[in-house]
């Protein structure tokens, strides 16, 4: 596996890579690589390209009071995960490589942003844009692969790269899970052991959900309600749960088509999300 933090190295490592005739795969991630994070490299290595995985926790998603700083780091256990994993590239720019003074530009997609996470978190959707653009002109990958834990991030970015044609096809990953349901994540290791046997709510109260609906149930404020109980009866806080069109996030007053049940709930100040996609 070649390694570089240079922006520089990554492009002549991929005209080359070009030059031979080769696909390419971007696999962006912000490290402390878990199995969704393999996962993700598992699918890119189907599409027989060469795969790119850049690790880079991005300052420009966080909020002020957020968890940039304390988000956890370990870029040796990462190298070796992705090298197993069968990277072919491993991209990890410092925050003065890829902001080297404040950003005018950035990307923003509209309505889509300011809904479920975006409304607890203003300006985290365009901070992922405007780095997953960054990422895409440095890498020029022809698909790129996200996990479907972030929905929102998913639709957002498939819109953007439809919006503003780029040459790249989005694969969305199924979520990986613990034995107990719960969505592998980076921020699991912040949860004490008492608030890490409670968050498999999320993924429970999602798949009652997901049943009432299979069952009948048209009234999303009535599968919001089930969720928030569920929640209820735990130490942990909701934050939201909504439930949404699939296809483009919007508000629905009737399930009568595909819809995204998105939940997310605070343990702490450690903040979960989860989602469940529900055919109608
Ligand atoms: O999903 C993530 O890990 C991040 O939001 C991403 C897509 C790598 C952008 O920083």
């Amino acid at each position: 596996m070649q390694s570089t933090e240079k922006i520089a190295e990554v492009r002549q490592i991929i005209q080359k890579a070009r030059e031979k005739g080769r696909k390419i795969a971007l696999v962006p991630t912000m490290g402390y690589l878990h199995e969704g994070h393999v996962a993700l490299v598992a699918e890119a290595k189907k599409a027989e390209a060469m795969v790119v995985m850049s690790i880079f926790v991005n300052p420009l998603q966080f909020g002020p009071n957020e968890d940039y700083e304390r988000y956890p780091r370990d870029l040796e256990r990462d190298a070796r995960m992705a090298e197993a994993a069968g990277v072919d590239l491993l991209f990890h720019p410092k925050a003065k490589a890829m902001y080297p003074e404040a950003m005018l530009a950035t990307v923003q997609v509209g309505v889509m942003e300011n809904v479920l996470c975006g409304g607890s978190r203003p300006g985290h959707f365009r901070g992922v844009a405007t780095v997953v653009s960054k990422l895409f002109h440095i890498v020029q990958p022809d698909l790129a692969f996200f996990g479907l834990k972030d929905y929102q991030q998913y639709r957002i970015l498939k819109k953007m790269v439809m919006d503003l044609n780029f040459p790249i096809e989005v694969i969305g990953v199924p979520t990986v899970r613990e034995v107990d349901g719960l969505a592998k994540s980076s921020r699991n290791v912040y949860l004490s052991p008492k608030e890490r046997a409670e968050a498999v709510v999320l993924y429970q109260s999602l798949g009652e959900a997901a049943a009432a609906i299979r069952d009948g149930q048209k009234d999303p404020r009535k599968i919001e309600k089930l969720i928030r109980s569920r929640v209820d009866e735990t130490s942990g806080r909701l934050d939201y749960v909504e439930v949404r069109a699939a296809s483009d996030l919007t508000n629905v007053e009737w399930i009568d088509r595909s819809v995204v049940i998105a939940v997310a709930v605070y343990f702490s100040s450690t903040r979960l999300i989860d989602n469940l996609v529900v055919q109608a």
